[in-house]
Parts: structure tokens; sequence; C-alpha cells
């Protein structure tokens, strides 16, 4: 029970890696809060209803997770949102679609860390996980999306390589306050994608299959844990080895 008694928040956690991180949090004996558009918030707080693109919303639900169970131990920037043209091929995106997800996904990161951040300043204690993607270490090889009709959005790249950055400086700004902040980069995460594209990152990948959800909760869990106590600014790459070849 490496968590056992911490007050977890964890953006996102109704899609599909964010589940797997709730289990997995829960198991280790911590309260998670699911911070979620798509679920509903429940009596015991352990669902709340929140939009992380609206700054107001963010600031109104750390508020009242504090009110509700009197601190915030740990942070899991792991939400999702992003426009409907997501997935686009790099001449098709408008500058307005490129504006709006850095805003949706960085910007509201930086909202969520900044509320958060203050609150665990003033304890000098708490942590932060930011979930990013191998693809913020290492370009797209556009060779496995071959035959698919699919690529990964240049947005993409852009956000998760300038939200591992944000994580060494928020860890550097913190570290005197006691404050831990990391980022963990999952590799593509097996959802039923097309199947060309499943046998040629299978192909690639020295792990030869894609990730399963569960693949990522036991690092997470371990980087929000005390384990983890003198571990800050680094980000755990969760590939199968993409990123070593
Ligand atoms: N799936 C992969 O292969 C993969 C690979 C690398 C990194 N990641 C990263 O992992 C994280 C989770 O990805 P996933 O695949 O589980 O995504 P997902 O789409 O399955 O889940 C995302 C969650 O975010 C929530 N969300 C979306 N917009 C929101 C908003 N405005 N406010 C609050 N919640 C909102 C959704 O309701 C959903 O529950 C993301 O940061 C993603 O970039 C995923």
């Amino acid at each position: 029970m490496k968590l056992k008694d911490k007050v977890i928040v964890l953006t996102g956690g109704s899609g599909l890696i964010g589940r797997a991180l709730i289990d997995k949090i829960r198991q280790e004996g911590a309260l998670c809060v699911n911070v979620d558009l798509a679920t509903e918030t429940n009596e015991e707080f352990t669902e709340v209803k929140c939009d992380v693109t609206d700054p107001l919303a963010i600031e109104g639900t750390i508020v009242a997770i504090i009110e509700r169970f009197g601190r915030i131990d740990g942070l899991v920037n792991n939400a999702y949102p992003r426009t409907p043209d997501w997935g686009n091929r790099f001449e098709d995106v408008t500058y307005e679609s490129w504006v709006r997800n850095m805003d949706m996904q960085l910007n509201s990161t930086f909202v969520f860390c900044q509320c958060v951040l203050s609150y665990m300043k003033g304890r000098s204690s708490g942590n932060i996980v930011n979930i990013a993607s191998m693809y913020g270490v290492v370009a797209p090889d556009f060779t496995v999306y071959d035959g698919t009709g699919l690529t990964s959005p240049v947005a993409y790249s852009a956000i998760k390589g300038g939200l591992i950055h944000f994580t060494k400086y928020l860890a550097s700004y913190f570290g005197p306050h006691g404050i831990r902040v990391n980022a963990v980069s999952p590799g593509g995460v097996f959802d039923s994608q097309h199947s060309i594209f499943v046998s040629n990152y299978e192909r690639k990948v020295p792990l030869r299959r894609m990730a399963v959800p569960a693949d990522m909760a036991g690092p997470v869990a371990f980087l929000l844990s005390d384990e983890a106590s003198y571990i800050t600014g680094q980000n755990l790459i969760v590939d199968g080895g993409w990123t070593i070849v």
C-alpha cells in the first residue's frame, strides 16, 4: 500500500489510461478523485465533473476538494481534451485548430499545476505527475501509419515536448519547497487501432506489443509514492523500448 491515506487528484480518469491509473492508485491505499468532463459528481466527491479547459472551473474544483478532504498530496495531469479535427495531417491543420489544442491541452495543465502548487507550497509537500508521451521525446516514425490513413498530429509533439520541459521547470522551481514534479511518457496503447498500424507498430517496438493501460499504472503509482522521494524533474518513458532503437 504505497499510497496509503494519500489524497490524489487525477484528471481524465474516465478514459482509457485514466481508469487503469485510478484502479492502481486506489489499490495502493489512496483516496483518488477523478476530475473529468465525462463523469458526474458523486456524493463521496471521488468523481467530480469539471472541464479542465476552463480556468475558473479548475479553481473551484481544487478549492472544493481541499475543503472536502483537507489536503491534496498528489496530482496526475492525464486528461486529453482535443478538437474534433484532431488527427489531421500537417497540411490540413488550421491555425485556429493548432492554437485551440495548445490551449486545451498545455494551457489547462499550466492552470491545474498553478492552482495545486500554490496550495502544496503552503504545506511544503506534495507531488505531481504529468502524463506526456514518447512523441514528446522523439519524432513520430510515420512509416507505422502507412496504409492506414492515420497520422500523429503535429500539435501533439509540440504539446508533449513542451509538457516534459514544463515538468522540469516546475521541479527546479518547487524543489526547494519539498515538492516533486515528474512526467510519465507512454508509448502507444492498444485501443483497437487499424490492424495495419498495430502490426507495423509491433514489428518496430522491442517488446513486440503495444502497451496496455495497466502498463502505465505501476510507474505512475511509484512516482506518486514516497519510494520516489528523491526523484524529481524526470521523464519516465514507458514505451516497450520504442525510443531506444
Ligand atoms: N492512448 C495512448 O496511446 C497514449 C499514448 C501516449 C500518451 N497518452 C496520453 O495519456 C493521457 C490519457 O490518454 P487516453 O488515451 O487515456 O485518452 P482518452 O481519450 O481515452 O481519455 C481522456 C480523458 O480525458 C477526459 N477529457 C477530455 N476533455 C476533457 C475536458 N475538457 N475536461 C476534463 N476531462 C476531459 C475524457 O473525458 C477522457 O476521460 C493523455 O494525456 C494522452 O496524451 C496516451
